[in-house]
C-alpha cells in the first residue's frame, strides 16, 4: 500500500498504524531523503552539487529500528532527533529535487518490499517507486491544518518553533515537490483522495483500513 501527500497531511502516524493493524512492515521514505540532507549538513556538501549528493547518497549506511517509534541510524550514529528538525525537512526538500540523487535512492526504497506487505509513505510512492501498489492513497489536508500540527508534533518532542514560520516553509515546501520536473508530487490516477482535514486520526485510520477490508 501507498500514501502520498504533502508535508503534514499526517502519513507518518496513519501509516504506521496502519502497518501495524494490518502487521505489515513500514517504509517512511521522507526519512531516507531527511538522512541524506543530515549527512549533506554535516559534511558540508552543497546541496545544489547533483553529483557529490549522489554520491553520498549511494555511499551512506542507514539502518532503520522500527519499534513503537522509529529510530534510524546513519553510518552507525543514532540521528533520530535531528531527523524532524525544519530544516532537515527543507534542506531533504532541495537535495529530492536532483534526478541522480533520486535515481540512487530509488531501489534502496524498493529494497524495502517485503511479505506479507508494505505499507510506503512519501511523495512519489505509487506514482514512481512502487506504481503496482494494489492499494494507493492520496493523504492531503488544508494548508493551515497541516501547518497546525507539524507545529504540536515539534513542541511535543521539545523542539522550539514558529507557526507563522512553518506555515510559510510548509508553502514553499509544497510547491518545491509539486513543481519539480522528476518525479513530482502527483496523485497518481488510481489513488483513493482522503482529505483528513477536521477528521480525528482514528477515522483517518479507519478509512485506510476500509479500502482492504
Ligand atoms: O515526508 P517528509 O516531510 O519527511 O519528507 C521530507 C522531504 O523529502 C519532502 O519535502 C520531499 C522529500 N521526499 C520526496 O521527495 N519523496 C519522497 N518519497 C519522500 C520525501
Amino acid at each position: 500500500m501507498t500514501i502520498d501527500g504533502p508535508s503534514g497531511a499526517g502519513k507518518g502516524t496513519v501509516s504506521r498504524a496502519v502497518a501495524k493493524r494490518l502487521g505489515w512492515h513500514y517504509l517512511d521514505s521522507g526519512s531516507i531523503y531527511r538522512s541524506l540532507a543530515i549527512a549533506v549538513l554535516e559534511q558540508g556538501v552543497f546541496p545544489e552539487d547533483e553529483q557529490a549528493v549522489a554520491d553520498l547518497a549511494r555511499s551512506m549506511r542507514l539502518e532503520f529500528n522500527c519499534g513503537d517509534t522509529l529510530t534510524v541510524y546513519l553510518n552507525g550514529v543514532d540521528i533520530t532527533r535531528q531527523l524532524a528538525a525544519e530544516s532537515t525537512g527543507n534542506t531533504a526538500s532541495k537535495i529530492a529535487a536532483l534526478p541522480k540523487v533520486r535515481q540512487v535512492l530509488l531501489q534502496k526504497q524498493r529494497d524495502f518490499q517485503r511479505q506479507p506487505g508494505l505499507v510506503a509513505d512519501g511523495r512519489d510512492m505509487g506514482s514512481v517507486v512502487f506504481p503496482d501498489a494494489e492499494y494507493k492513497v492520496y493523504l492531503t489536508a488544508s494548508a493551515g491544518e497541516r501547518a497546525e500540527r507539524r507545529y504540536k508534533q515539534l513542541i511535543e518532542k521539545g523542539i522550539h518553533a514558529n507557526l507563522e514560520q512553518i506555515r510559510k516553509e510548509i508553502d514553499e515546501r509544497d510547491r518545491r515537490d509539486q513543481e519539480r520536473k522528476t518525479a513530482p508530487l502527483v496523485m497518481p490516477s488510481d489513488a483513493y483522495y482522503l482529505d483528513s482535514s477536521n477528521k480525528p486520526v482514528e477515522q483517518v485510520i479507519e478509512e485506510v483500513l476500509n479500502l482492504i477490508h
